[in-house]
């Protein structure tokens, strides 16, 4: 699964110490036997981090992150375990072998294919063939260090280049799937052709995609896009992600832009904390890799009426998870490569050192194309900034916002916050129904628990071994397989190595953390851990009960229908 021994990877977190490591990013006091320290990864001031030496891992009470020393600096700087493990190794003093660290790839071939696509389309560009190409980037003022930064290349007015050179290569397999050809009774064909080619990375940087633009004829599309393929998810990605995650961390900020072409000319001017959507909405998981980027966010996206609209969601789905997004807008309908090309560098950053609240961006917003000394446009507006006010949380801002907006349209400020406390039933039903999600059965607290001493004891899992056939909750059910599995094969359990043997794999994290959250002591008593076992059994009964009755009411025959309720009834006595 790795191409680093899970050996290698213990002698490497051996080789520093934790509480220096993690000092060097936050400061710790020490405190009994561990040392405390304000948590880097959710917003606080209370120093709930605590780091345990002798454990060498770091738990946070407040927000639940925890790990080793690996998960710790993959979160803080953004980069991969490889690239963690290789950083640690580098601070120990152990040697690791580069090319070992280098991601095993799950689709090798298909990344190979691609890696040779890009040799052949950054090659195009150079040739007699690719001239005009040349000359409108030169035109759009995208010079050689950029084309070579960006990896630019082209796509020749010929249907069988790349497909020729695949074909020597890779099987139909891995040339069908790779999204750039095409097949039919002729054999295959590219699907690019006569477009400037601009790469699209995932996460880690790897080419997995491209953008085909027109540059010097007409077509329906301006630009074409890979399909989605294995390695290609565009609602998984975000356009110079791997590039921007150094600056956007030192910078503490991260700008959100909608194309690629506006990242690229942000580089020009040495903005380089800047990631593209990519002209598509906001999905939940770019969200939240935006959110992990840097603490501060900047919308600067087109500024026509689309860029606005744009902008609107993304601020929505951004504050859904607790991230309050600042705004840039720019003036003329300009996007921001064109306003950087026209107004020039300096205008451009004074624009992202002004930025507007999302507040007022609101405002303005619902302000637009409405004559408030109309009293129909009036009355519909104040009822669209009062949704907006009651998704306020912030107490103070939803105040001051109320104020604002009674006196920028003459209106009492009561009015607002009558409304306000009218509308409540719906909201209020809204947060109740969360809650009630989010309170946790006794079920799930057993699953927790459980779990949570499995980290602790191989005594816990040998009898979840023996006497849990299954955990209700899937995550819950994949990490008990997974400590299960790990103390199968290195005959002990403890919470570092376990970490560093899933390679801190991200949705096994989550719930690792969740399972810890509030929990201090290693102790437990073995009443305990038969009742979290108790109460697991009893939901697996009463479910199994709840499907037996729904077969039972389903066609069956009656004496179908006895056996059923008998086998009920049997498990009736069981609970
Ligand atoms: N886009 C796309 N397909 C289109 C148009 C746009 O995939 N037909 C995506 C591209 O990723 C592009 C982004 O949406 O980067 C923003 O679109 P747009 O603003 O139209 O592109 P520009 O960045 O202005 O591109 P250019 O300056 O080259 O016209
Ligand atoms: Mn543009």
């Amino acid at each position: 699964m790795n191409s680093l021994s899970q050996e290698k990877i213990n002698e490497i977190r051996n080789s520093v110490n934790i509480v220096d490591v993690i000092s060097s990013y936050v400061s710790l006091i020490p405190k009994g036997k561990n040392y405390f320290g304000v948590c880097p990864f959710h917003d606080d001031n209370n120093p709930s981090m605590s780091v345990s030496p002798s454990r060498q891992i770091y738990k946070c009470f407040s927000c639940g992150a925890t790990g080793t020393v690996f998960k710790f600096v993959m979160d803080y700087e953004n980069i991969s375990f490889k690239e963690a493990v290789k950083k640690i190794a580098d601070l120990g003093g152990v040697s690791v072998d580069v090319g070992s660290i280098k991601k095993v790839k799950d689709h090798k071939s298909l990344h190979d294919l691609y890696d040779l696509s890009l040799k052949f389309y950054t090659n195009n560009i150079n040739v007699a063939g690719g001239k005009e190409a040349k000359k409108y980037l030169e035109n759009r003022n995208i010079n050689d260090e950029v084309i070579k930064e960006f990896q630019i290349g082209l796509a020749l007015n010929s249907k069988d280049g790349l497909s020729s050179i695949l074909t020597k290569k890779f099987n139909n397999d891995d040339i069908m799937k790779s999204g750039l050809i095409g097949k039919n009774e002729y054999g295959y064909f590219d699907l690019f052709f006569d477009r400037i080619m601009f790469p699209l990375y995932d996460l880690d940087g790897q080419v997995v995609a491209y953008s085909g633009r027109i540059y010097n004829r007409k077509d329906n599309s301006k630009y074409f896009n890979t399909k989605e393929t294995e390695i290609f998810r565009k609602g998984e990605l975000l356009y110079n992600y791997h590039r921007a995650k150094q600056s956007a961390r030192q910078k503490n900020q991260i700008i959100v832009m909608e194309g690629f072409m506006d990242v690229i000319r942000s580089y020009t001017i040495d903005v380089k904390n800047v990631i593209a959507t990519m002209g598509t909405a906001v999905t939940q998981n770019q969200a939240h890799l935006i959110k992990r980027m840097a603490k501060n966010v900047i919308l600067c996206f087109d500024g026509d009426a689309a860029g606005e609209k744009a902008t609107m969601a993304c601020s929505d789905i951004l504050m859904n998870i607790g991230v309050t997004p600042q705004i840039v807008r720019l003036e003329d309908g300009l996007d921001p490569d064109e306003y950087i090309q026209k107004y020039g560098k300096e205008a451009f950053n004074k624009k992202l050192e002004n930025p507007i609240s999302v507040m007022d961006f609101k405002i303005s917003y619902l302000k637009n194309g409405k004559n408030l000394n109309n009293s129909v446009d009036k009355a519909q507006y104040i009822e669209e900034i009062i949704k907006e006010i009651a998704k306020i949380e912030d107490e103070i801002l939803k105040d001051i916002t109320i104020k604002k907006v009674a006196t920028d349209i003459s209106i009492d400020e009561d009015l607002i916050k009558n409304h306000l406390n009218q509308k409540p039933k719906e909201v209020r039903k809204e947060k109740k129904l969360v809650i009630e999600n989010i309170k946790e059965t006794k079920y799930e607290k057993a699953e927790k628990s459980l779990l949570y001493y499995m980290l602790q004891s191989p005594e816990v899992i040998k009898m979840y071994k023996k006497k849990v056939p299954y955990l209700p909750t899937t995550e819950y059910r994949l990490l008990a397989r997974e400590i299960s599995a790990f103390y199968e094969k290195s005959g002990f359990i403890n919470e570092a190595d376990f970490i560093d043997y899933i390679e801190c794999d991200e949705e096994l994290m989550d719930t690792i953390s969740k399972v810890s959250k509030n929990k201090t002591s290693a102790k437990y008593s073995l009443e305990e851990i038969e009742d979290y076992i108790n109460v697991i059994k009893e939901y697996n009964i009463n479910n199994e009960i709840k499907r037996l009755k729904k077969q039972m009411n389903e066609k069956q025959t009656p004496s179908e229908k006895v056996k059923i309720a008998t086998k009920i009834i049997e498990l009736k006595k069981g609970v």
